[in-house]
């Protein structure tokens, strides 16, 4: 993005780089909470579920793309230093230490959360004022919500098979 383009926009510019390096780092924590996640799951539907992990943390890889690309665009500096990852997100990381699918999956469901959350606040910040970071975070925002609503659907179908089990015992 020219100078000019950055110049034209009618709002705090060093604010939404903040923001967007706070995305970033968010990205880079969900992709790898996922992919780890993925590897060490065990349980019901372990091996239908598994793919599915490993194909989101492939779009919040793309997410990163996105967001970092958007950032030099507009003159900022991408978050370049891992070590800065969990400083700057809002979002936490939270090491699969219990590989039951059910925790992995509240995790992963607690970190789609917070991204809705994040990008529902830079689409609102940039509504009407920068109109390419705004579609960018629309559409990273539509597929979090993707995201939340195949875990929730997994969450009960585990839910629904452990009653099912119940019923079969009793
Ligand atoms: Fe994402
Ligand atoms: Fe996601």
């Amino acid at each position: 993005m020219g100078k000019h383009a950055v110049k034209i926009l009618d709002l705090d510019v060093k604010k939404l780089i903040k923001m967007l390096n706070a995305a970033l780092s968010e990205e880079w924590l969900a992709y790898y909470q996922y992919w780890i996640g993925a590897r060490m799951m065990e349980g019901p539907m372990r091996s239908e579920i598994e793919p599915e992990l490993l194909l989101h943390a492939d779009q919040e890889l793309n997410h990163a793309v996105l967001v970092v690309n958007r950032i030099i665009q507009l003159g900022g500096t991408p978050v370049i230093d891992p070590k800065d990852w969990t400083k700057l997100a809002r979002c936490s990381y939270d090491a699969p230490s219990d590989p039951y699918i059910e925790v992995i999956l509240e995790q992963n469901l607690k970190g789609e959360r917070c991204a809705i959350q994040r990008y529902q606040e830079i689409a609102e910040f940039t509504a009407g004022k920068d109109f390419s970071t705004h579609q960018m975070a629309t559409t990273i925002l539509n597929e979090e919500i993707e995201h939340e609503n195949d875990i929730e659907d997994w969450i009960t179908d585990l839910t629904r098979m452990k009653e099912e089990w119940k019923k079969i015992r009793l």
